[in-house]
């Protein structure tokens, strides 16, 4: 926290709005769409309950196909269950580890010749860096299908100088504890449209009619934002550029003390957009420094420094046994070997130089005595 969240809370508490709604969620819907340029923003109790409403808004339903990034946390897909839709996964390019244009346009291939088009392309923009838009948006418009940018992790990032999530026709932002900004929990569509905004306002608050009565004749959900929620993360968008530099200055710090580590290849920021480095991440080649990543994270969790894999790919999941998964290319499935080789370091926006030296020590020990280190 900045300190002034608590000041907006207060406000939240004097003025007794506390919930549902208030003034706070309005003004933060108005502050997040202008910060990325969009005309409006509809807040939420979390990004996954915001790619629901997404998938909803793009008329998913039993049956239908979605087609959505592999390499993501499984928020990004369990919508598509809940809306009884199949997700077709797509694998990542190695310049950005997001979608791969190549694998995106054999799935589209397919799905024209098999007649199983999809409602919707969901594009995760992963661990604080755009996909590369351009071309994934020229091969969603030329089969005619909507985009839902998923920049739960990216807000705060840019592609060609936009705002991540404001690239695709509907863009996504969560605010749930371990992103850049947070607001304990919560989350955020964006859009041009504010038709679209109605009715997942609508839809949010439990779909109720506009009668006196309570009547209602549509699907509605409990997921709105509260005001005290909102307050929050009005405090935390004013403090969101101060996070990304120190985001970014921990990731130097780490390739700086790395640089000469052979072995090490960390997440490229791709020509194309400007990264927040929401997480540090590499890729381990123990073949060239004689140690895996799942070997490091022990070493790491033994001086109790809680460092993560990279996401398992949902195509690796057991919940998506038998999903259809478009790879890279058809002998390369990047994802897979992201996931075998990736390692996530600790990158909090307060981690302090000293804690940070602890990590790189750390990891330095176990590198020069890695028989020991295990
Ligand atoms: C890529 C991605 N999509 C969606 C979500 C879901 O957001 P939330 O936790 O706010 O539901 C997350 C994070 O939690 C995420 O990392």
């Amino acid at each position: 926290m900045s300190g002034t969240e608590l000041e907006l809370i207060t406000e939240a508490f004097k003025s007794n709005w506390v919930a549902p709604l208030g003034p706070h969620v309005d003004a933060f819907e108005r502050e997040l769409a202008s910060y990325v340029g969009v005309k409006g923003a509809a807040a939420l109790s979390s990004g996954t309950a915001a790619i629901h409403l997404a998938l909803r808004l793009l008329d998913v339903g039993p049956g239908d196909v979605v087609f959505c990034s592999t390499l993501t946390f499984i928020a990004s897909a369990n919508p598509i269950l809940y809306q009884g839709a199949k997700p077709v996964f797509i694998d990542s390019e190695p310049t950005s580890w997001n979608m791969s244009p190549a694998a995106l346009e054999r799935a589209f291939i397919d799905a024209q010749k098999t007649g199983t088009m999809p409602k919707g392309v969901v594009i995760v923009d992963i661990y604080g860096q755009s996909a590369d838009m351009a071309p994934l948006l020229s091969i969603c418009n030329r089969y005619g299908v909507p985009v839902i940018e998923d920049a739960a992790e990216s807000l705060g990032a840019t592609y060609q100088g936009k705002p991540s999530g404001t690239l695709g026709g509907i863009g996504v932002y969560s605010f749930n504890g371990n992103k850049i900004i947070t607001t304990a929990g919560g989350g955020m569509l964006v859009s041009n449209n504010p038709e679209a905004l109605e009715k997942v306002r609508f839809w949010s608050t439990q779909s109720r009619d506009p009668a006196r009565h309570y009547q209602h004749s549509e699907v509605g959900y409990n997921y709105r934002l509260s005001n005290v929620l909102a307050a929050i993360g009005r405090g935390q968008l004013r403090v969101l550029e101060e996070r990304v530099k120190a985001r970014r200055a921990i990731f130097e710090r780490y390739a700086e003390a790395f640089s000469n580590t052979d072995g090490f290849d960390f997440m490229p920021e791709a020509p194309f957009g400007t990264s927040t480095r929401w997480l540090t991440t590499l890729t381990v080649s123990p073949e060239r420094c004689g140690l895996t990543a799942a070997q490091l994270l022990d070493v790491l969790s033994v001086q109790h420094i809680e460092a993560r894999p990279v996401w398992k790919p949902l195509h690796l999941q057991p919940l998506f046994n038998g999903y259809n998964y478009y790879p890279h290319d058809l002998n390369n499935s990047v994802s897979d070997s992201l996931f075998e080789r990736g390692l996530c370091l600790p990158s909090g926006s307060s981690l302090t130089e000293g804690e940070q030296n602890r990590v790189i020590e750390c990891i330095k020990t176990a590198l020069r005595f890695p028989y020991r280190g295990r």
